[in-house]
């Protein structure tokens, strides 16, 4: 089974819910839209009546944890000014499947023609920035920094891949570096090797210091205003729009094209498209596009 495979099984694990006669927790149509408006004004993620029962399982965890009585409680808990909840509801309802070089392409596409460029048009400057937008546990930016590693002289260029979520467990997960072994089967045998620490018992890897180095992860919301004027060479944002409406893609491609370099380039999941959204980039192909 691949790893993706096995991940969204765990996710929809995550989500599952016992059926409504035997649940431990009320939760009302009432409760349900508070709750999708809260994770929408919060978020931009869009919480449909399909995702009623992902929402039920993620919760209910919360629920049990904090010693509520029900998910009106819960509710009241998260309109609680100062009540601390907001994160642990945010972290709760992210939903976070990724793999070291997922979408494999997108990373050929940097190693033999965005990077190239970048050497030539920065030649002056020997700076690259790349943003991983929605980063989740580190996988991307590591894939990234591995790809960067071995295309950019590092000790004369500066690159710097900023990665960003909005979930803060992903992210220490990511700045820690520290996966289970099976995690890096998506990676090549000689960049395993090249890479990655295993630690003593063998069921571990470590990143190693060279691909962490390029690395600052931060805890940032999209849909917020952004701290970081850029200019970015390349920006990946993959399979985080597919969560958010029509609205908030247009607004967010929108401050990806202002943010980017002109004929920088953005890459997004498969499952996404900027057609009907934005006319601010040109289409390559396989989910990446340039802007104009
Ligand atoms: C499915 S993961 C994608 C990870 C990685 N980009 C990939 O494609 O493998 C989506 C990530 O987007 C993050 N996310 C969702 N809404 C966000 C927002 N408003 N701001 C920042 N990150 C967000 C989630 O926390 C989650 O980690």
């Amino acid at each position: 089974m691949s790893h993706d495979l096995i991940q969204n099984t765990m996710q929809e694990l995550k989500g599952r819910s016992t059926p409504t006669e035997s649940r431990e927790f009320p939760m009302t149509d009432a409760d349900f839209q508070r709750l999708s408006q809260l994770a929408h004004n919060y978020t931009g993620i869009v919480l449909g009546a399909h995702k009623r029962d992902m929402v039920y399982g993620r919760l209910a965890r919360r629920i049990r944890a904090l010693g509520l009585r029900d998910f009106n409680a819960y509710c009241d808990l998260l309109d609680t000014p100062g009540s601390g909840e907001l994160s642990g509801f945010i972290n709760s309802i992210t939903t976070n499947l990724t793999s070291f070089f997922r979408e494999r392409h997108h990373f050929d596409f940097l190693r033999d023609r965005a990077l190239p460029e970048v050497k030539q048009r920065n030649a002056h400057s020997k700076k690259l920035r790349i943003w991983s937008a929605g980063c989740s546990t580190g996988e991307e930016p590591y894939s990234l920094s591995i790809t960067v590693n071995e295309v950019m002289d590092t000790q004369r260029w500066d690159c710097k891949i900023l990665a960003t979520d909005l979930d803060s467990n992903v992210l220490s997960h990511g700045s820690n570096g520290v996966y289970d072994i099976q995690r890096i089967e998506t990676v090549d045998m000689a960049q395993r090797q090249r890479w990655f620490f295993k630690d003593a018992s063998g069921e571990t890897v470590k990143v190693k210091p060279a691909i962490q180095k390029t690395i600052s992860f931060k805890r940032l919301n999209l849909i917020e205003d952004w701290p970081m004027k850029g200019p970015f060479d390349i920006i990946f944002c993959r399979n985080v729009v597919i969560y958010f409406n029509k609205d908030t893609q247009r607004q967010l491609f929108d401050r990806f094209a202002d943010i980017l370099v002109d004929g920088g380039y953005l890459c997004i999941g498969h499952s996404e498209t900027l057609n009907r959204v934005t006319d601010r980039f040109k289409a390559l192909g396989h989910t990446i596009y340039q802007k104009i």
